[in-house]
């Protein structure tokens, strides 16, 4: 089995397994060239030789022990026919959101529009070993889903969370929805040949103290069910909450907790009774120089001995990176 899954199942395992959120992307020149010639970027998520290429692209570089899917988790909204687009230098941003439209789209309309992802997984699988490499799919959470959804676009340029949630008749229908096709996308990436699903809440640090659990702890708990009950790991990242983390763990108890640069490691080794966990580097640690880089891989590495540890980032490889960079980590988690 594969190091990350051997972790990730809590069994005796040779090394730290890596990957890195964002591994495929805009830091990689060979990315950067196929972007270029493909404006469209969902229609390039749902180009079934293209994504597969791009997914494989960090692997042909790095020794790393996943590919990550190439997609992005606002297909879903796309699936449910609300229109996405990613701007240049803007981001995403979606059409105002019809309720009336996205109940009446059923799984087999959802399917039509998204099963290219499938044929992606499969095509990955045939090109890897899967004794040696995790292949792993992922999801929005519906949290995170729903804001993208309702605000139109990222909530770094304009949010606010009245808004958001004001009309709670669209909010319960649509996280129900969403629940539901999420589900669906989970199952039909795994039957597809994913061996591990994440799950990202990035913006679950949004909501106020009294919201997470409606919002957050309980939508990722059915999600996670869902997946335990495919027999498949899955790692959950619900970015910000700071020590909410705890509780989030308590009570939604996925195989193991993606953290952010903003937990303490220490606190978590401390806090989480064994339970595997990925990742925490501050991205931005990447664009120092390297003794700078090499002293705060080491600070991970030394926190997490003789703990389950993926090494990972606390978010996405910036654009800025190095590819260097990620190979100088690489030899040095490798070497630990
Ligand atoms: O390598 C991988 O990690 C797999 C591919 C992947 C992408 N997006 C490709 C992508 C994954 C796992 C995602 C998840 C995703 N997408 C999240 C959750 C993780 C996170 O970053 O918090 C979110 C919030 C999105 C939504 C999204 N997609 C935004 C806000 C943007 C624009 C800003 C940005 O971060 O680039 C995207 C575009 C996107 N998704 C790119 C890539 C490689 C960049 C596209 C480009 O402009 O070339």
């Amino acid at each position: 089995m594969s190091r990350l899954n051997n972790c990730l199942e809590n069994k005796k395992y040779n090394g730290i397994p890596i990957w890195f959120m964002r591994q495929a992307g805009r830091y990689l020149p060979e990315f950067i060239e196929i972007r270029k010639k493909n404006q469209d970027f969902l229609k390039l998520c749902f180009n079934q030789d293209l994504s597969t290429q791009i997914s494989l692209q960090p692997l042909k570089r790095f020794d790393l022990d996943a590919v990550i899917l190439f997609s992005d988790i606002l297909v879903i909204p796309f699936g449910l026919g609300q229109n996405v687009q990613f701007e240049k230098g803007f981001g995403p941003k979606l059409e105002k959101v019809n309720l009336e439209k996205i109940i009446k789209t059923d799984k087999k309309d959802f399917l039509n529009k998204v099963s290219p992802v499938y044929e992606i997984i499969k095509k990955i699988k045939k090109k890897i070993n899967i004794n040696e490499k995790s292949i792993i799919g992922f999801v929005g959470a519906p949290w995170t889903l729903l804001l993208y959804m309702i605000n139109q676009q990222s909530p770094k340029r304009n949010f606010e969370i009245e808004k958001i949630i004001k009309d709670q008749e669209l909010v319960k229908n649509l996280l129900k929805k969403l629940e539901e096709i999420i589900c669906l996308h989970i199952e039909k990436q795994i039957e597809a040949g994913a061996t591990v699903i994440q799950i990202f809440d990035s913006w679950a640090g949004l909501l106020p103290k009294k919201e997470l659990s409606r919002y957050c702890f309980e939508p990722n708990l059915n999600i996670v069910n869902f997946v335990k009950s495919k027999k498949t790991s899955v790692i959950c990242f619900p970015k910000d909450i700071g020590k909410e983390y705890l509780e989030f763990y308590n009570i939604v108890k996925p195989s193991c907790l993606s953290i952010d640069y903003n937990i303490d490691p220490k606190w978590v080794v401390n806090n989480f009774n064994n339970l595997p966990i990925q990742g925490g580097l501050d991205p931005k640690i990447l664009l120092t120089d390297k003794e700078n880089i090499k002293k705060n891989v080491e600070k991970y590495l030394e926190v997490f001995k003789d703990y389950p540890y993926i090494f990972n980032l606390g978010h996405g490889v910036l654009p800025e990176t190095k590819p260097e960079t990620i190979r100088f980590i690489i030899e040095i988690v490798r070497n630990s």
